[in-house]
């Protein structure tokens, strides 16, 4: 029996198929029912009872490799019909599809662009932001109700940290770490607790600009604007401020353009009145130079910040804000030639 046993290992070692077909007969001469181990299975019976151990565990070392030798081998052939059948190296490439550049990212480079050649080079700060850089440090006093002017949106319940509000935190982080001359803008995206509308949105983008040395006043800023207003809207664009207010600057403004759209003679867009607002300026508070280490005897300063969605809208009059943020290709395609 022993010698049997031992003849079998050696053919199952050996076997070798071509083809499923093959396979299958070999299947068949061993493990079926009527094969070669089930043979000797029946066997077992008349071997004596001394040999059994031996013999009964040969047996199974026995059905567990010819078992194993049939696996492998047909993992063999699916394997291969696989490859046979789903792959066609020859087929030509899917057409790599080029992106184009968002609106957004075209009109924030424009503004930077613009603010570059007047020498403002680019900051940056943190999204998720503490209460100092967003309201205490811009002179948002705790209990100010200016601090309701935005909703806020925090993280967690930790009321210290939240995620900013506007990008006039990065003023302040610039400041702590820098003496005057300053001249910085600072884009990037902001977060208001808002219902999401046609008109309004959760998160947003914003550029703010910040100017601080010797002797700055109002006619800088009010010539910068100018100068802006009439690169990014064109040489014809006029501009007109209005008396405002924010915690961190004083005399604060708002800026309007003439509505590019109807040229001032009025329209829907800027509900007949032949202005749009653009942006929020002023002089840098004192206060706010104060809290941020830097002497308002010796210097002074302006500040400046405007949505980019807003800028966009009137370049390009995107009527639904949440069109910037769905990702919809047939609408950012449409922005393929403006850059
Ligand atoms: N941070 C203001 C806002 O989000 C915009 C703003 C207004 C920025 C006046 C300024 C400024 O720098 O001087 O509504």
């Amino acid at each position: 029996m022993i010698a049997k046993i031992n003849q079998l290992l050696e053919e199952i070692d050996a076997l070798t198929a071509n083809n499923a077909e093959e396979l299958e007969v070999l299947r068949i001469k061993y493990l079926s029912k009527k094969g070669a181990i089930n043979d000797l299975m029946a066997d077992f019976r008349n071997v004596a009872p001394e040999q059994k151990k031996e013999v009964g565990m040969r047996l199974n070392e026995l059905k567990n490799k010819a078992q194993d030798k049939i696996n492998s081998l047909k993992e063999q052939f699916s394997n291969q019909d696989n490859s046979a059948c789903d792959l066609d190296l020859t087929r030509s490439a899917y057409p790599v599809e080029l992106g184009t550049r968002h609106p957004l990212t075209i009109v924030k480079n424009e503004i930077i662009d613009i603010f570059a050649r007047l020498g403002f080079s680019i900051a940056e700060g943190p999204e998720i932001e503490d209460d100092w850089h967003v309201f205490s440090a811009l002179n948002f006093a705790p209990e100010h109700p200016a601090r309701d002017m935005q909703d806020t949106f925090f993280i967690e319940a930790n009321p210290d940290v939240v995620l900013r509000t506007h990008t006039s935190s990065v003023q302040s982080r610039v400041m702590e770490t820098t003496q005057p001359p300053i001249r910085i803008i600072c884009p990037g995206r902001v977060y208001r607790n808002e219902a999401i509308s046609y008109r309004a949105h959760c998160f947003f983008h914003q550029v703010e600009a910040l100017y601080i040395d010797k002797d700055v006043s109002f006619t800088d800023l009010k010539q910068v604007l100018l100068l802006f207003a009439k690169e990014m809207f064109g040489a014809e664009t006029k501009i007109r401020l209005r008396p405002s207010y924010f915690p961190f600057t004083e005399p604060s403004a708002e800026m309007d353009i003439s509505c590019n759209i109807c040229g001032g003679k009025g329209c829907p867009f800027c509900k007949h009145t032949g202005w749009v607002e653009i942006l929020g300026c002023g002089m840098v508070d004192p206060n706010v130079l104060e809290l941020n280490g830097i002497d308002s005897k010796v210097y002074s300063g302006y500040a400046l910040g405007m949505g980019i969605e807003r800028i966009t809208n009137l370049k390009y009059q995107v009527k639904d804000l949440r069109m910037f943020s769905e990702n919809d290709t047939r609408f950012l395609k449409e922005f393929e030639a403006a850059y």
